[in-house]
C-alpha cells in the first residue's frame, strides 16, 4: 500500500461543511469529555461535517451549555448532550464512532506519562461503557498518556470480550499535522502539498517523524533532521509552557482529531483511499502497539502499511524508543490487570 497524501488533505478539507453535498448524513458519534478544552472545538468541528447525522456529548460538567449552544447551528448533525456516569450508556449507545478527549491536560513541567494516575482510571471506566454498549464502535482515544491509554482500553475491551484491534486508534494526528506545518515552514514548500509520515508513539521521543518519506520528496541536511525532529517531538511542551499553566493543546488537537474522526467515517462509508498514521495494535515491530500508517476502511483497520526504507538516522530513533514505549505499553495493561 502507498502512501497517499492527497486523501489526507482532502480528510482535513471535509471537516468544512460542503454546499450541496450529496453524501447522506448518517453516523451516530458520540463525543466524551465534550466541554472540555479539546471537546468544544472538536464537537463543532464535528457538528460540521456531512457524515453524521447524530451528534452525542458527554462529560462530568457544563455539557448541557455546549450542547445548546451547538445545536443552533444550521448544520444536519441533531445533537444531544449527556451529563456525568448516569448518562454515559445513552451518549454510547449503539454509536458508530466514540471519540474520547477526557481527562486532565499537562501543566508545565508534567510529562504525559505524569497524567496517568488520573486519566488511566477515567479511560477504563469511559471504554467499560463502550464496551458494554456499543460494542462495534470504532474508538479514538486522545486522552493521554496516549502510549498507555490505548493499551489499557484494549485490555478493557478483552475482558467485556468484545476486542477487535481493528476499531481501536490512539490519535497522533497532531504529530503529523505539526510535522506537515513545520516542514513546509522550513522547506518554503506549500502546505497542502506536505505531508509527513509519523511513526512510534505519543511522547517526547516516542514521537518520530519520518521526514525522508516526506511527499514532496524533500532534501534535509543533517541539522535540518535534528532540529525538526526535536521541534515535532516537543512541540506539544511548546504549547504547554506558551499556555503558562492553563492547559495544553487544544485547538490544534480538534482540528487533528476532526480530521481522524473525518477519515474513520469516510472509511466506514467505503471509500477506499483513506490513509492516516494511528498508534494501533499491529506488528510493524515487536511492540503490540505502534503508531504507523493505516488503511481506513469499512470496518476500521483495513490495512497497516509497513516501516520500510527509512534513514539510517531513523532506524536508530526507532530502536531507541522501543524501551519508553514498551514499559508505557505494559504500564497500561498492569493497570487494567491488577489484583482488586
Ligand atoms: P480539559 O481539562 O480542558 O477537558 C477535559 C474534559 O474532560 C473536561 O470537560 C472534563 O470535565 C472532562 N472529563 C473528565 N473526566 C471525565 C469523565 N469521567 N467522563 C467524561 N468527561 C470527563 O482537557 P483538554 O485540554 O481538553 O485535554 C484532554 C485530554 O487530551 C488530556 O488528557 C490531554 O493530555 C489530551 N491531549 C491529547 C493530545 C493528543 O495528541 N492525543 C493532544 C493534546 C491533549
Amino acid at each position: 500500500a502507498q502512501i497517499n497524501s492527497r486523501r489526507c488533505r482532502s480528510a482535513a478539507a471535509t471537516a468544512l461543511p460542503r454546499p450541496g453535498e450529496a453524501r447522506a448524513s448518517t453516523y451516530k458519534v458520540s463525543v466524551l469529555g465534550a466541554a472540555g478544552g479539546i471537546g468544544q472545538p472538536l464537537s463543532l468541528l464535528l457538528k460540521m461535517s456531512p457524515l453524521i447525522s447524530d451528534l452525542r456529548l458527554h462529560d462530568i460538567a457544563n455539557v448541557k451549555g455546549v450542547t445548546a449552544d451547538l445545536s443552533h447551528c444550521n448544520t444536519p448533525a441533531q445533537v444531544s448532550g449527556f451529563m456525568g456516569p448516569e448518562e454515559l450508556a445513552e451518549a454510547v449507545r449503539d454509536a458508530d464512532l466514540v471519540v474520547i478527549p477526557a481527562g486532565v491536560p499537562r501543566k508545565p513541567g508534567m510529562t504525559r506519562d505524569d497524567l496517568f494516575n488520573v486519566n488511566a482510571g477515567i479511560v477504563q471506566s469511559l471504554v467499560e461503557a463502550v464496551a458494554k454498549h456499543a460494542p462495534k464502535a470504532l474508538i479514538n482515544v486522545i486522552c493521554n498518556p496516549v502510549n498507555s491509554t490505548v493499551p489499557i482500553a484494549a485490555e478493557v475491551l478483552k475482558k467485556q470480550g468484545v476486542y477487535d484491534p481493528a476499531r481501536l486508534f490512539g490519535v497522533t494526528t497532531l504529530d503529523v499535522v505539526r510535522s506537515n506545518t513545520f516542514v513546509a515552514e522550513a522547506k518554503g514548500l506549500r502546505l497542502i502539498d506536505v505531508d509527513v509520515p509519523v511513526v512510534g508513539g505519543h511522547a517526547g521521543g516516542t514521537i518520530l517523524p519520518l521526514l525522508s518519506k516526506t511527499k514532496p520528496r524533500v532534501e534535509f541536511t543533517a541539522e535540518e533532521i535534528e532540529s525538526l525532529t526535536k521541534r515535532i517531538q516537543e512541540a506539544g511542551t511548546e504549547v504547554v509552557q506558551a499556555k503558562a499553566g492553563t492547559g495544553s493543546a487544544t485547538l490544534s488537537m480538534a482540528y487533528a482529531a476532526a480530521r481522524f474522526a473525518e477519515s474513520c467515517l469516510r472509511g466506514l462509508d467505503g471509500d477506499t483511499d483513506v490513509y492516516e498514521c494511528s498508534y494501533v495494535q499491529c506488528d510493524v515491530t515487536e511492540l503490540p502497539f505502534f503508531a504507523t500508517r493505516v488503511k481506513l476502511g469499512r470496518k476500521g483497520v483495513e490495512a497497516v502499511v509497513p516501516i520500510e526504507g527509512i534513514s539510517e538516522y531513523e532506524q536508530r530513533a526507532l530502536e531507541a524508543m522501543k524501551p519508553e514505549l514498551k514499559a508505557s505499553i505494559e504500564k497500561g495493561a498492569a493497570f487494567v490487570n491488577k489484583e482488586p
